[in-house]
């Protein structure tokens, strides 16, 4: 059966259409890009390094460089998919991500929140000066070379990190300016969201109110960063669309679940609303393909 036959599916697309959208995504939306999950089947179980871990001494910053500066290299690498691409053609009210990967960015969606922020930036912790991992990564090279290349083989986690147990004597470089801690411009596991995006966030998701709608693409809400939103949604009465394959903590308070793949999932509504007369779509802009299958006519 195509995805549009299947009832549920028609039913979200119509709940959809034409009305102004709020989306947030998760991991889930990366993995056709080759990013893995965090907790999708299979993925491994693995605990991300905490803020308290990072800031507890010279040790853990080197285990987490060192595996990072592999990480890093491959995520770099990694393309927008069709789903990112549906998603800057949508261009709904406000795009909030988990994701840290950069790829709406790199897909041009507009209206975007970074709610952890993004991993190719690096922030200093002593003088808050912000800079670009790529820069950082030349030097974490030069630091240390052959690196790279010793360990082409381990395997890939999510979140720009590997599986490498081996860290010692790698050099971890300290702010240039003064001499502080240099840490991906993300929010770890026991930081808290910047206030700022999160109340960004809040005022998009109330501003939906009866006519708008609250979409949750590839993400098992399982932390309260994005989960939140789908609370407040709920409260309001905003109705609340989930397509994730799996379970989510959020499938109680949603209107509407869909155990679809999210990409072809919102390659459908991208050609539903420019169909329906919305601006999804430029003129003259290809719709975004699935990989593997041909441009509809
Ligand atoms: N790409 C990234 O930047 C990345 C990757 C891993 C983790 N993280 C970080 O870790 C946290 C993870 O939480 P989360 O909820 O975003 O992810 P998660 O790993 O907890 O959940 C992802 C969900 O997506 C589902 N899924 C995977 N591929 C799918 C597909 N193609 N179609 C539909 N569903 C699919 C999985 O079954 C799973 O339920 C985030 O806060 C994020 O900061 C980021
Ligand atoms: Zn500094």
């Amino acid at each position: 059966m195509t995805l549009t036959a299947a009832p549920a599916v028609a039913a979200a697309l119509d709940l959809l259409s034409g009305r102004p959208l709020v989306v947030l995504t998760g991991a889930g939306l990366s993995t056709d890009s080759g990013i893995p999950d965090y907790r999708g089947p299979g993925a491994p179980r693995r605990l991300p390094m905490t803020y308290q871990e990072f800031v507890s001494g010279a040790e853990a910053r080197q285990r987490y460089w060192a595996r990072s500066h592999l990480g890093w290299s491959r995520m770099r690498a990694a393309s927008p998919n069709a789903g990112h691409d549906a998603l800057a053609a949508l261009d709904p009210t406000l795009l909030i991500t988990q994701n840290v990967d950069g790829l709406h960015e790199a897909a041009g969606s507009r209206s975007l929140v970074a709610l952890h922020g993004r991993i190719a930036d690096v922030v200093c912790l002593g003088c808050r000066r912000t800079s670009s991992r790529a820069a950082l990564q030349e030097l974490l090279a030069t630091s240390n070379p052959g690196w790279i290349e010793r360990h082409a083989s381990v395997a890939s986690n999510p979140d720009g990190d590997v599986e490498l147990e081996e860290t010692d004597g790698f050099v971890v470089p300290d702010c240039a300016e003064c001499g502080g801690m240099l840490k991906p411009d993300v929010v770890f596991f026991g930081e808290n969201v910047p206030a700022h995006r999160v109340a960004r966030c809040y005022d998009a998701v109330e501003a939906l109110g009866d006519d708008g709608v609250l979409l949750v693409a590839g993400s098992s809400l399982t932390v309260m960063s994005g989960l939140r939103f789908v609370k407040r949604a709920a409260s309001r009465g905003t109705p609340v669309v989930i397509v994730n394959r799996g379970e989510t903590r959020g499938d109680p308070l949603a209107t509407c679940k869909l155990e679809v793949g999210c990409s072809e999932f919102l390659v459908e509504l991208c050609r539903r609303v420019s169909r329906f007369g919305g601006n999804a779509l430029a003129p003259n802009q290809e719709t975004p393909r699935i990989s593997g299958e041909s441009p509809s006519p």
